[in-house]
């Protein structure tokens, strides 16, 4: 059952005193730094490339290739900030990582700060956490402690600052310009872009910002190299990364595995669906990801597989639902969250995912009509494509490829006038009767 893991971020999550900077030393940890401050940063920048790492937060845009932007003529300070935000429902990895093993991302930004030329780096954590704020603002006075941040670092030369930031917690702020936007303290809303964050990003200073698991893949490709890496997972798709199980599976679970696992296996890891129970829908990375069904059971979880499938990979948030649940019920609840975290900035999705929630209760509560359906496809069409972010096109996800996938139980909700699945209800749904 373990071999198709590969365990390495996940690796010391179980060790006594996981999060603590002996432990984590005791394991090897920040050898990968000390090796890193020998190398010419150059070098660091073509092994993260040659890796073939790809972001971890969602778009899964080379990492390596985003480092290399940083333009490093431009005279002006230059920042990396980590985006530990993780406010996708389903997306449970980040915050787990940086509970168990804060070091990990310590050390990564150590190094990718190192590598971009930076002296200053932030970790902006969504502020609802304040228990991760705390045990990585605790990690963090213990590497400086230990001098592996702060002055002339391990006798090279080279000086970083980490500041631990607490967001307000807004949905949008894991955006990175509303990221950056929170951190300067202003409102949390997305920049017009360009300029790019590379050219003008914290305080109009070149900036990168990565992902959690993006930086805190960095220490074990300094330390295995990028052919270790780039070994695991598939031709675009490499290295490993963490599959978040939750819902109705018997354990839902991080299993860490190579990118191009399917969920099928991801499934047997977790016990199977819940006894008794059998696989009606879920999503491959968060609910703004398509969803997808139990037809899509041996599709390659890595980027290219998912998209080919008519979804995303996103954040490997798997959310598993079984045939107890109301895929209407579980699409106006995610599209209540879309316009309630709607940041505003722009009408198509300010007023979009508005008209979407009247739509879908209606809906929901058996009162609409059958043409709610294309009026829902016609108000997502207004909106995918035409938001100022990614927020207003993943609210549209969920809803669209529900329809594709269960129209006829939307449908039933109109016919028996409320949803079927409510025991309450005069007639049970025949769940065949979903064309899923
Ligand atoms: C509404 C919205 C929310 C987002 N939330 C997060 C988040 O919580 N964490 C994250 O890393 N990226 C999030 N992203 C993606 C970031 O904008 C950005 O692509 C990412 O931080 C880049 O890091 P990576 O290249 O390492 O993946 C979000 C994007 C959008 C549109
Ligand atoms: S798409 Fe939504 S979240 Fe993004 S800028 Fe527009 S209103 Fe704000």
């Amino acid at each position: 059952m373990t071999d198709v893991l590969t365990p390495v971020l996940t690796d010391d999550w179980d060790a006594a005193q996981s999060w603590k900077l002996a432990t984590y030393e005791s394991r090897g940890g920040y050898g990968a730094l000390k090796k890193a401050l020998g190398m010419n940063q150059d070098d660091i920048i073509t092994a993260v490339k040659d890796s073939g790492l790809r972001g971890r937060g969602g778009a899964g845009f080379p990492t390596g290739m985003k480092w290399s932007f940083i333009p490093q003529d431009n005279p002006k300070p230059k920042y990396l900030v980590v985006n530990a935000d993780e406010s996708e429902p389903g997306t449970c990895k980040d915050i787990p990582l940086m509970m168990a093993t804060p070091h990990t991302l310590v050390e990564g930004v150590a190094i990718s700060s190192y590598a971009i030329r930076a002296n200053k780096a932030f970790i902006y954590i969504r502020g609802e956490v304040l228990h991760v704020i705390r045990r990585v603002q605790a990690a963090v006075a213990e590497a400086y402690e230990a001098g592996h941040l702060g002055k002339n670092i391990h006798g090279s030369g080279y000086d970083l600052d980490i500041v631990v930031h607490a967001g307000a917690g807004a949905y949008i702020c894991g955006e990175e310009t509303a990221l950056l936007e929170g951190l300067e303290g202003r409102r949390g809303q997305p920049r017009l872009r360009p300029p790019f964050p590379a050219v003008a990003g914290l305080y109009a200073s070149p900036t990168v910002i990565n992902n959690v698991e993006s930086i805190a893949s960095v220490p074990s490709i300094i330390a295995h190299g990028a052919e270790w890496f780039a070994s695991m997972g598939t031709e675009k798709s490499k290295g490993y990364g963490i599959f978040s199980l939750s819902g109705h599976v018997a354990n839902p679970c991080q299993y860490e595995a190579p990118l191009g696992i399917t969920l099928r296996k991801l499934i047997e890891l977790a016990g199977g669906i819940r006894a008794g129970h059998e696989l009606k829908f879920w999503t491959p990375g968060g609910s703004s990801t398509p969803l997808l069904t139990a037809d899509h059971l041996d599709i390659p979880l890595d980027f290219e597989g998912v998209s080919g499938a008519g979804s995303m990979l996103g954040t490997r948030a798997l959310q598993i639902f079984d045939e107890t649940t109301c895929v209407v019920r579980a699409v106006l609840r995610w599209t209540e969250f879309y316009k309630h975290e709607s940041c505003g900035k722009c009408t198509p999705c300010r007023e979009g995912t508005w008209w979407l929630t009247q739509t879908l209760t209606r809906l929901e509560k058996g009162q609409g009509t059958p043409g709610d359906l294309d009026l829902l496809l016609d108000q997502c069409e207004n909106i995918l494509g035409r938001s100022f972010c990614a927020l207003g096109d993943g609210a549209t996800s969920p809803i669209s490829s529900s329809i594709q996938y269960f129209r006829e139980e939307y449908l039933a909700h109109l016919e028996h006038g409320g949803c079927p699945f409510d025991p309450l209800a005069s007639t049970a749904f025949a769940i065949e009767g979903a064309n899923a």
